[in-house]
């Protein structure tokens, strides 16, 4: 999840200080929220539900702090930078609060939950601190901010999903949404501090978020995709209806199918699958169904068994391998995408080797590489030394780096020359004169607009050219 946003949009933590856009004005008194989300897909799906839940009290929403009553800033904990970047930002907001000591600056998301009250203590300009299964009270905590009293609610629950609460659409192009179908993580990798600021896994009602498909479908989206710390541990059991037998549990391949039956012309994509997880009874599913999309994001973290041990990650390089190959046989157009860390603790040399021959071995379409940053209070940080020299994780982090470009090169040379379905997103960033979209495998395309089609319908476009990241073509229907 390196700084890649040009070529995915979903699980990108680095994306960083979006502002949300397009907001429906509220319908009350007026007071103006300004709200920057970091991190991962995760947090921007959650302030649109922060967003929610203030425009039902009346807020309205501003693209400009300097105009803004309260500002909230939606926080990553997962490495050091992330952290320090949002330091940098609130340094940013001391002036507004100078001017307008009425102010109300909240922080929420993973660093109000890792740091909790000390956050106002280390920061004074914050006013209130709320974690991630504690936006419900936000109402409340602005209310005692108002009266002058700083506010906290950094609780973790096992239940809360926010199932009901319609999320308001930030940013959005009206055509691809997420959909966030589970909170929490209850897998341990030993460098993470995810488990430790979203708390427990839970899954959200299934219903709910086939509905949720659905009204977006109804509203003109044309593609959804399904969040959750790890997808393939979805599982939801629909309550047991008095005089009636136990319904089954839905497993993630149900809930994918159920989603993929709202339309065929409806994308579904999701993020993040687990290597130990991920089954073939997915993977058969991807097959069935054409509105499945055929990518999936499969962190490898390491390509050598014992660093896989040391993270906790619960496989090993031949169970990883096994996924691969099992993904390859049932879905052979598959794109693969993964994250890795490099310098893990005590790795060595040759264990790095086996990352790069990892890489070599897959290919994959494109990752999201990092330095290992050791997190407090995480199993690492508890257990081992961070021991390996930090020149000499960014060195092995260049070489994954400088290897991955090599395969996104290889990855779209491959595309060259086929035609690909497209779904028109909208105007080319770089060009007015040109559409976007994705293909199935999630590689960005672009394409000289032709009247007759607009955003949110499919095209197929042959690709006739490439870069590492982007495929250009042209409409051939
Ligand atoms: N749930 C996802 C990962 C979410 S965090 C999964 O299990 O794959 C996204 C990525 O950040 C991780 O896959 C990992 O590569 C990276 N990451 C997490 N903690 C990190 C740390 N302490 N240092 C460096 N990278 C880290
Ligand atoms: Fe972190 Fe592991 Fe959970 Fe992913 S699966 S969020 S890396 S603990
Ligand atoms: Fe996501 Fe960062 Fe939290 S990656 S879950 S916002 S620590």
């Amino acid at each position: 999840m390196l700084e890649l946003d040009h070529i995915t949009k979903t699980h990108d933590e680095s994306r960083q200080g979006e502002v949300l856009d397009m907001l429906p004005t509220g319908k009350s008194q007026g007071r103006k929220l300004y709200i920057e989300s970091y991190g991962c897909q995760m947090n921007f799906s959650d302030s649109e539900i922060v967003a929610s839940i203030l425009l039902d009290k009346g807020f309205e929403t501003t693209k400009d702090y300097k105009q803004a009553d309260v500002i909230f800033i939606n926080t990553c904990s997962i490495r050091e930078n992330a952290e320090q970047r949002v330091r940098n930002r609130l340094k940013e907001f001391e002036s507004a609060k100078a001017k307008n000591p009425g102010l109300i600056v909240g922080v929420l998301g993973c660093m109000a939950e890792r740091l909790k009250a000390k956050f106002l203590e280390e920061e004074k300009l914050v006013d209130v601190v709320v974690g991630p299964d504690a936006y419900r009270d936000l109402p409340n905590l602005i209310d005692k901010a108002d009266d002058g009293t700083k506010a906290v609610n950094v609780l973790l629950s096992r239940e809360e999903t926010y199932a009901d609460i319609s999320p308001v659409r930030l940013n959005s192009n009206g055509i691809s949404a997420f959909i966030s179908i589970m909170r929490g993580c209850d897998n341990m990798c030993s460098f993470c501090v995810v488990p430790f600021t979203r708390g427990r896994e839970r899954s959200r009602d299934a219903y709910s978020i086939v509905q949720e498909a659905r009204d977006l479908f109804n509203k003109g989206y044309r593609e959804v995709t399904l969040l959750g710390q790890n997808v393939d541990s979805y599982k939801f059991t629909p309550a047991q209806q008095e005089g009636q037998e136990p319904k089954a549990t839905i497993n993630f391949a149900e809930l994918l199918a159920r989603v993929a039956d709202v339309s065929p012309e409806l994308r579904v994509r999701f993020s993040t699958s687990h290597p130990k997880d991920i089954t073939d009874e997915v993977l058969y599913t991807m097959a069935k169904y054409e509105n499945i999309c055929n990518y999936i994001h499969l962190p490898v973290q390491s390509g050598n068994s014992r660093v896989l041990e040391l993270m906790n990650r619960t496989y090993d390089r031949p169970w990883y391998i096994d996924r691969v190959e099992a993904i390859r046989r049932i879905i052979p157009e598959c794109g693969i995408s993964t994250d890795v860390i490099t310098g893990f603790c005590t790795e060595t040399e040759e264990e790095h080797q086996e990352t790069l021959s990892m890489m070599d071995y897959v290919k994959y379409d494109f990752a999201y590489m990092f330095a290992y940053s050791e997190r407090p209070g995480t199993l690492a940080a508890k257990r081992f030394e961070d021991d390996v020299p930090e020149l000499v994780k960014k060195r092995r982090l260049t070489e994954v780096v400088n290897k991955q470009q090599e395969h996104s090169l290889f990855r779209q040379q491959n595309f060259v020359g086929k035609v690909h379905k497209v779904l028109i997103e909208g105007f080319s960033k770089r060009s007015d004169l040109d559409y976007c979209g994705r293909n199935d495998q999630n590689t960005m395309v672009v394409f000289p607009i032709d009247a007759r089609f607009k955003p949110g319908e499919y095209v197929h476009v042959l690709a006739e050219r490439c870069t590492s990241a982007t495929l250009m073509g042209r409409i051939i229907d």
